[in-house]
């Protein structure tokens, strides 16, 4: 496995102080145009979603693919997540250190995440790794508008939460091994007038038609395709001494886990 030499973890934004699922209340418009944009590209064996939350997108991604995973760092998102998902594996850990083998996943999904990431190479890196050759790797990003080919990662501000956002100019995602298969564009309805009138499903349909005129929308959703050597491995959970988790028990040291796989609290 990989050990990447990051500040990451110091960067981690704490989402344990609020409830992240309220900032989707009144968004239903919003919510299911994301997810149809998502599950549409989403085919394969295995999958994982990075930084998944409590499950939204998760929900409709462990219906399309046959064994989901999900990773994230907050325990009270993961505690949320437990209690909507059906089959998916809930793993608690970092974005930095996948805890996988090289070469498992059909489908990578990173929605809404990235702007948290000082630096993406690295994470960028390991989506490539733990994916095998022509897997899905999709990226759900906040639109800059005029910024689509610039290289730069910038502090922009820093919310109420006390979160970092980073800047995530499209440019900044060109990464060996990813190749930009698809843009699209939603979001026509993501403002006041559109959450008073988010009872009116034809506007979700009319912001999905229109998709591919991402230039002028403000969330974007970017498919890419894997390109790599190397065979395929199995999507086993590592434990930290480099064994195997299998059904919640490390083969090798023998540590017991619970529902939700802990690999920060030692
Ligand atoms: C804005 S939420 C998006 C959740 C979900 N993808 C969605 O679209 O509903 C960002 C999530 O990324 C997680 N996250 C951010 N940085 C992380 C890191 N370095 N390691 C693990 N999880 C991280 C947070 O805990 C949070 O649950």
């Amino acid at each position: 496995m990989v050990s990447l030499k990051t500040e990451l973890r110091k960067e981690i934004p704490d989402y344990e102080r609020y409830d992240y699922s309220s900032v989707w209340k009144g968004r239903g418009l919003e919510d299911y145009v994301e997810k149809e944009i998502v599950s549409r590209w989403a085919v394969g064996e295995t999958g994982i979603e990075l930084g998944g939350g409590f499950g939204r997108i998760t929900q409709v991604l462990e219906k399309r693919i046959g064994q989901m995973f999900m990773l994230d760092y907050s325990l009270r998102n993961l505690r949320r997540a437990s209690a909507r998902l059906q089959k998916t594996t809930l793993i608690r850990g970092t974005l930095d250190k996948l805890p996988f083998e090289d070469n498992v996943f059909d489908f990578v999904a990173l929605i809404r995440v990235i702007h948290h990431v000082p630096n993406p190479d690295p994470l960028l890196a390991e989506v490539v790794r733990v994916s095998r050759n022509g897997a899905t790797f999709v990226l759900g990003v906040a639109h800059e508008f005029g910024k689509a080919n610039s290289r730069e990662s910038a502090l922009k501000r820093v919310t109420p939460e006390g979160h970092k956002i980073y800047s995530t100019p499209l440019g900044r995602y060109a990464h060996p091994g990813l190749e930009r298969v698809e843009i699209r564009g939603v979001g026509d309805f993501d403002n006041r007038i559109g959450r008073s009138l988010s009872r009116l499903w034809p506007l979700a349909t009319i912001d999905l038609k229109f998709s591919r005129l991402w230039p002028a929308k403000p969330m974007l959703f970017v498919k890419y395709r894997v390109v790599k050597e190397g065979g395929r491995n199995e999507p086993r959970v590592r434990c930290d001494c480099g064994g195997s988790i299998l059904e919640r028990r490390c083969d090798s040291c023998g540590r017991t886990y619970g529902q939700i796989i802990d690999l920060v609290e030692k």
